[in-house]
């Protein structure tokens, strides 16, 4: 190994946690090392995850608007080829764009496989040939992210039983499609697929889908429109197997309660059962750090293991897998390091799913809420009614408030619409401020505008709409 080299900062990891904090480490003056495996900053987010799958959505949201609901704009051909390049050139574009900015900021980018072999010691394994480097650190901050929960029985290969990953690269488009998952990927990238001409079929275990986190009442409504959309929902079951064949896939199914069997085949079949920590060769082990029953590696509110200068943010810690939430918390404990105090509101984190329409949220939903025994209003608002979503002839979706009775404060927003995850902005911006639900409906919105909607939700909550 090559001479140890000083830092005040290793980071293990370079997505959004990762690279977050780095920059944010670097720009406090501390002296700082990335250490990523990938051959790619941005982690699973930019290469894998948020941005090829939002690349995919929004092109094949064009393709498929053109051919379904304005025909009489002329004729559209697929060319998947040029989707995917076009996907490529932003996941490119934007990973050189942090490798820009950790020259801008003085971060030093290590490529390699970053192992913890003391306390405040890194072994690196570089990419290609060569000699292990070590970084020592005053403090590090692993970021190494998640996976795929794999399916027992089901091996991934990634062109025909994928992950995600597979998903946002299969070179035709399927006749058939079996998700396993009506989870936030299960619905983009079963989105993505069923636009293009694909048989889409979902398999949810629970009564609901939207994964953990959805309003009940928005994952029915949801379900709804995406229904209207091709794809198709199968609630309450259980995967039990598959026989992969030559030319296709049976996948066997059981009704969750037990009893009632049949098969679905299918040409490619999406795994998304959700994700689990990553820290294969990590060496936590080496110091003693320790993972809980679910692999998360346990931390205190200062992101803390039991090493105190060894710190953990993102998805391979506990809470949403989340970007936005791995960069907050990426940036709360470099404070953390260097002011010794930071603060992320988890009460205000949003969740977007990216379908069309889309959903999203923030705060409580109404079954959280209603377990809680306290007295609330619910205040909803169609964007049926609303002119700017009638005049895009776009008008499925609603926006829904849920407010304390007594006080009017706010409690939860959840929206599916047109824009919703650009529009929960603002519900999250009160919900930071402690706002009532009357803060937002006498506050003056654009005309016309999808944001009159939500103002009219709120004045649903505390008194009434005009406009329905
Ligand atoms: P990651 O982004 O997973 O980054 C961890 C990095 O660490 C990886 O690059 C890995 O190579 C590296 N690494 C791991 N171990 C080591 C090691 N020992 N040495 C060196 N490097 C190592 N979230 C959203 O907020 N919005 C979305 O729209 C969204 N869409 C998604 C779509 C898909 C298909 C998927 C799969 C996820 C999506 N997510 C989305 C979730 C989001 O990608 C994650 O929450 C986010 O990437 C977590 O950031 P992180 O920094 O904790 O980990
Ligand atoms: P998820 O947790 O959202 O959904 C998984 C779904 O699979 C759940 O509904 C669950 O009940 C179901 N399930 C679990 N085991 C099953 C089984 N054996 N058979 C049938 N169904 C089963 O996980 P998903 O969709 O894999 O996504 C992982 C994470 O990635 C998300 O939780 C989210 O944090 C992140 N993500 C975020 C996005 C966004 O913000 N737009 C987009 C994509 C991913």
């Amino acid at each position: 190994a090559s001479e140890a080299e000083e830092h005040d900062v290793v980071v293990i990891g370079g997505g959004p946690g990762g690279y977050v904090a780095a920059i944010k480490a670097a720009q406090e003056g501390l002296k700082t090392a990335c250490v990523e495996k990938r051959g790619a900053l941005g982690g699973t987010c930019l290469n894998v995850g948020c941005i090829p799958s939002k690349s995919l959505l929004n092109n094949s949201h064009i393709y498929h608007q053109i051919l379904h609901d304005v025909k009489n704009l002329g004729d559209v051909k697929l060319n998947l080829t040029q989707m995917m390049k076009a996907k490529e050139q932003s996941v490119s574009g934007l990973t050189k764009g942090i490798e820009y900015l950790f020259k801008k900021n003085g971060v030093d980018y290590v490529k390699g496989t970053g192992t913890i072999t003391g306390e405040h010691e890194i072994k690196v394994n570089p990419l290609e040939d060569g000699d292990p480097q070590i970084l020592r650190a005053k403090n590090i901050i692993i970021a190494t992210g998640s996976e795929a929960t794999p399916f027992p029985g089901l091996e991934i290969d990634e062109t025909r039983i994928v992950t995600s990953t597979g998903a946002i690269a299969l070179t035709k488009v399927p006749e058939k499609m079996v998700v396993i998952g009506g989870g936030i990927i299960g619905l983009e990238m079963g989105s993505v697929w069923s636009r293009l001409g694909s048989e889409v079929t979902v398999v949810e275990y629970l009564g609901a889908i939207g994964g953990p986190g959805m309003d009940a009442e928005m994952a029915k409504t949801m379900q709804r429109i995406l229904q209207k959309q091709g794809m198709k929902f199968k609630l309450n079951t259980k995967v039990m197997g598959g026989d992969v064949e030559s030319d296709n896939i049976k996948i066997n199914v059981e009704s969750a309660k037990g009893g009632k069997s049949e098969t679905i085949d299918a040409d490619v079949v999406l795994v998304a059962i959700g994700r689990r920590p990553y820290t294969a060769g990590l060496g936590l082990e080496n110091v003693g750090i320790e993972v809980d029953e679910r692999g998360r590696i346990v931390i205190d509110q200062e992101y803390r293991t039991k090493i105190p200068h060894i710190r953990v943010i993102g998805d391979v810690t506990f809470g949403a897998m989340l970007a936005h939430k791995a960069e907050e918390e990426g940036i709360a404990a470099v404070e953390y390091i260097k002011k010794g105090y930071g603060h992320v509101n988890y009460g205000a984190i949003p969740s977007v799913m990216y379908t069309h329409p889309e959903a999203a949220w923030v705060g409580q939903t109404e079954q959280e809420v209603k377990a809680t025994g306290k007295a609330y209003n619910i205040g909803s608002f169609p964007f049926s009614a609303n002119s700017r979503a009638k005049t895009n002839l776009d008008t499925e979706g609603m926006v829904k408030f849920i407010t304390d009775k007594e006080t009017d404060r706010i409690l939860g927003i959840h929206i599916i619409g047109p824009n919703a995850g650009e529009m929960i902005a603002e519900g999250v911006l009160a919900m930071e401020y402690g706002a009532s639900s009357e803060d937002i409906g006498r506050t003056s919105h654009a005309h016309p505008t999808l944001s009159e909607a939500f103002k009219e939700a709120a004045m649903a909550a505390f008194s009434k709409p005009i406009h329905s």
